[in-house]
């Protein structure tokens, strides 16, 4: 059975086809961060815009590179919400616009779902139940799979989302957007104990915080630029060293990678569940990928965590969760509205 998946929820354009909900057969995502880089975050309206131009030509890749055509699909997935709303209802009219015209049944898919279920479309995949973290721009969430479609949410963060924290400490570092990939990389040659920033433990909950490191990580960037009057040529003035960047970036990683795989610890030894998936933008983090791993094998329990091409947003993943709701009957008509808000 052949899904057509489809994901407009941010600021990426992606059409996926995928057999079984765990075959990829395409999988095609248009990046806009050339766009949204010089704004230091995305800004909503070029995002829906750019949707706009991209989406036919995303979709009809996909499809051209699966070697099918509308008729071969059962049905079209298309993710609802949560996201930016003029984003989300470019992805949405699309596939109610082609389902209508050519009698194809719509499955609409909860973006974080997608995320989920990611680890699906691996070979090697998770039984349930399992602890399932989901990172990413918009959310860091823990929750117990008990089966497709039944999810207990344990905790989530209480203010910024840890991708979120990356990418507004990226911008008032100077760097750019998303800030994720560009701090991840200067992190690799800078010495995560060199800076001890505040970690939100939240003991007795499953729940996160972030906004508090990411203040002090402003105070601090503050603090020294005053202190150094750093110069760099072909910077802007008051711009730290590399060195120092470098060493910030590590030490504020090391704070965020450590309260995420800490709390993880802490549900899959309360719920007494030997599995956990990793998904989501932030779970491309090689240092978190790497911390969750030893985590798995300190632990004895399996870790499964998607390739990067997986964990940022794709549409693949939202096929994947479409074919679960197909097989149930669950289908959406054309009053289908996208959600900027969404729970799972
Ligand atoms: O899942 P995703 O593509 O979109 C949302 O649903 O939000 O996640 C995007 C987030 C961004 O905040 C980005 O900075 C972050 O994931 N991200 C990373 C890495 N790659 C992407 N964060 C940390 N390290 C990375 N390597
Ligand atoms: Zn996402």
């Amino acid at each position: 059975m052949l899904i057509l998946g489809i994901d407009t929820s941010c600021d990426d354009t992606s059409a996926a086809v995928v057999e079984d909900g765990r075959k990829i057969v395409s999988n095609i995502v248009s990046s806009q961060s050339e766009i949204h880089t010089k704004y230091g975050g995305i800004v909503p309206e070029l995002a829906s815009r750019r949707h706009i131009e991209m989406i036919l030509p995303v979709v009809e890749e996909a499809l051209r590179l699966a070697a099918v055509t509308l008729s071969d699909l059962s049905a079209i997935a298309v993710c609802y919400g949560p996201g930016l709303i003029g984003s989300l209802l470019v992805g949405c009219s699309f596939a109610k616009a082609v389902c209508y015209s050519r009698d194809i049944p719509l499955v609409a898919v909860n973006h974080l779902e997608g995320h989920l279920l990611s680890p699906f479309l691996e070979e090697h995949a998770p039984d349930f139940p399992f602890i399932s973290l989901i990172v990413s721009g918009g959310h860091t969430s823990l929750y117990v799979a008990e089966d497709y479609g039944n999810y207990t949410l344990l905790g989530r963060t209480r203010d910024d989302a840890a991708g979120e924290a990356y990418d507004k400490v990226s911008k008032l570092m100077g760097l750019g957007y998303p800030g994720g990939p560009l701090i991840d990389r200067l992190a690799r040659e800078g010495n995560p104990g060199a800076i001890s920033f505040p970690r939100a433990y939240l003991p007795e909950t499953y729940d996160f915080s972030f906004s508090g490191l990411k203040t002090a990580v402003r105070n601090y960037v503050k603090t020294e630029v005053q202190h150094t009057g750093e110069r760099i040529p072909g910077m802007e003035p008051g711009v730290l060293s590399i060195e120092r960047l470098r060493d910030i970036a590590a030490s504020f990683q090391a704070a965020v990678v450590d309260v995420l795989v800490r709390k993880t610890k802490w549900a899959v030894k309360k719920k007494k569940i030997g599995r956990v998936t990793l998904s989501g933008g932030v779970s491309a983090n090689r240092v978190l990928r790497e911390n969750m791993k030893k985590m798995g094998e300190e632990l004895k329990v399996q870790v499964f965590i998607p390739p990067v091409s997986l964990c940022t947003d794709n549409a693949a993943m939202i096929a994947a969760a479409g074919f679960h709701r197909f097989l149930k009957n669950e289908f959406a008509g054309p009053d289908l509205n996208p959600k900027a808000y969404l729970s799972l």
